[in-house]
C-alpha cells in the first residue's frame, strides 16, 4: 500500500501531465488561431508562409528602433521603402529617438547605403535563396520575390510586427508573393530555426542581417553566428552583413554626426550597453568571424553603392548629404564563406 506521501507525489506528477496537457491544447489552439489569421491575411498560401507559433515579445523600445531605418530609407528610390514608412508612421522616430541626435540626411545616407550594399552582393552572388535575419520593415524580401525563382524567408523575433507587416502587404499592390516566407525567428535563443530549416530548399543559401549586432554583446553574437553556420555547414553558400561596429567606426561617424549621443540614447532605450557591445577593432571583429571557421572578404559601401539616390531628394540639404555619403562610403560589408 503506497504511503500518503508517494500518494501525493503521484498527485503532483499528475497535476503536472495535466498541466502540460493543457498548455499544449492552449498552445495549439493559439498557433491555430493564429495560422487561421495569417490565412485571411494573405491568403490560401499562408499556411506555408507564415510560422507565427512562439511565444516571444520585444521590447517597446526595440521595437521603435525598427522605425529610424525604415525612415531613413524613405528618402531613397528603394523600392516600397515611401510606401511602408507612411503606413508604419515611421517618422515618429525622429521624435522618439533621433531629435537633436541625428541628422535626417545622415540617417537617410546610411540606411540606403547599408541596404543597396546588401542587396549588390546578394546579386553579385546570384544565390536565388535568402534568408534575412531581423528584417524589421526592411522591404528587401518584398522586392526580391518579384522574382518567382527567389525563395526568400524573412525573418523578425517581433510577431506582432510581423503580422502587421503581413497586413500591409494585403494593403499594398504587388507585394504578396508566395515565395516570401514570414518566419518568427529569435537570433540569440534559436527559437524558430525549426521553422526556418523546413522552408530550405536544396542547394545554397544567402544569409544576410543589417542593424542588429550593435544590440547584442559579443556572446549573443556568437549565438547568432552559430546559427549561421549551422545552416550554411548544410546548404553551403555566404553570410552577408554591414554589421561591423568598432570603437573607431563610432568615432569616425562622431565627425558628422553625434553618433555617442545616439548611442547613449539607444543604449537607454533598449537596456543595452551598445558601446560595450562593439568590437575594440577590426582584428577583434575579424578574430570572432574567424574562430567560427568563416573566410572574410570585405567591400566598401562606395564601392558597391554608385547611387544615392537620397540626392535628388530636395527636403534635404545636400552639402550635409554629400558629407554623410563620404563618411559612410568608408564603412565595410563582409561577404563571408565557410573554409
Ligand atoms: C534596428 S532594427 C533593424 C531592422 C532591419 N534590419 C532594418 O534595417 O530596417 C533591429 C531589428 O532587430 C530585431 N531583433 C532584436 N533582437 C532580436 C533577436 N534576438 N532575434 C531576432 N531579431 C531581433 C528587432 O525586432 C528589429 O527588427
Amino acid at each position: 500500500m503506497r504511503d500518503s506521501k508517494s500518494l501525493s507525489m503521484s498527485h503532483g506528477a499528475l497535476r503536472v501531465r495535466h498541466e502540460d496537457y493543457t498548455e499544449s491544447v492552449r498552445l495549439e489552439s493559439l498557433r491555430f488561431r493564429q495560422v487561421e489569421l495569417a490565412r485571411v491575411l494573405r491568403g490560401s498560401r499562408a499556411l506555408e508562409a507564415c510560422y507565427i507559433k512562439h511565444k516571444m515579445k520585444t521590447t517597446e523600445a526595440i521595437k521603435v528602433t525598427n522605425l529610424g531605418p525604415c525612415y531613413g530609407r524613405s528618402f531613397s528610390d528603394i523600392p516600397l521603402s515611401k510606401e511602408l514608412a507612411e503606413l508604419v508612421d515611421a517618422k515618429r522616430a525622429v521624435k522618439m529617438f533621433l531629435e537633436n541626435n541625428i541628422q535626417t540626411e545622415f540617417l537617410a545616407a546610411m540606411m540606403e547605403g547599408r541596404y543597396k550594399s546588401i542587396d549588390e552582393l546578394i546579386k553579385r552572388n546570384n544565390i536565388k535563396q535568402i534568408i534575412e535575419i531581423a528584417a524589421g520593415w526592411a522591404p528587401r524580401g518584398m522586392n526580391m520575390t518579384v522574382d518567382p525563382n527567389i525563395n526568400y524567408i524573412e525573418t523578425d523575433q517581433d510577431a506582432e510586427e510581423i503580422k502587421e507587416k503581413i497586413s500591409i502587404q494585403k494593403k499594398l499592390p504587388r507585394t504578396y508573393h508566395p515565395n516570401l516566407h514570414s518566419v518568427l525567428f529569435n537570433a540569440i535563443t534559436g527559437e524558430g530555426i525549426r521553422d526556418i530549416v523546413e522552408i530550405l530548399k536544396p542547394g545554397k543559401v544567402c544569409i544576410v542581417h543589417e542593424g542588429l549586432f550593435r544590440y547584442f554583446s559579443h556572446e549573443q553574437k556568437s549565438r547568432t553566428i552559430g546559427f549561421i553556420v549551422d545552416i550554411l555547414k548544410k546548404h553551403g553558400g555566404v553570410y552577408i552583413t554591414p554589421d561591423i561596429h568598432t570603437r573607431k567606426l563610432t568615432t569616425n561617424l562622431n565627425k558628422v554626426v553625434s553618433m555617442n549621443e545616439m548611442n547613449k540614447k539607444h543604449s537607454e532605450l533598449t537596456r543595452t550597453d551598445i558601446d560595450s557591445n562593439e568590437f575594440t577593432d577590426i582584428p577583434e571583429a575579424e578574430k570572432l568571424f574567424e574562430s567560427f571557421g568563416f573566410k572574410i572578404k570585405k567591400y566598401k559601401w562606395g564601392d558597391l553603392v554608385k547611387d544615392f539616390s537620397c540626392l535628388k531628394d530636395i527636403s534635404l540639404d545636400k552639402q550635409k548629404l554629400i558629407d554623410a555619403i563620404e563618411v559612410i562610403s568608408q564603412r565595410e560589408i563582409w561577404e563571408m564563406r565557410l573554409e
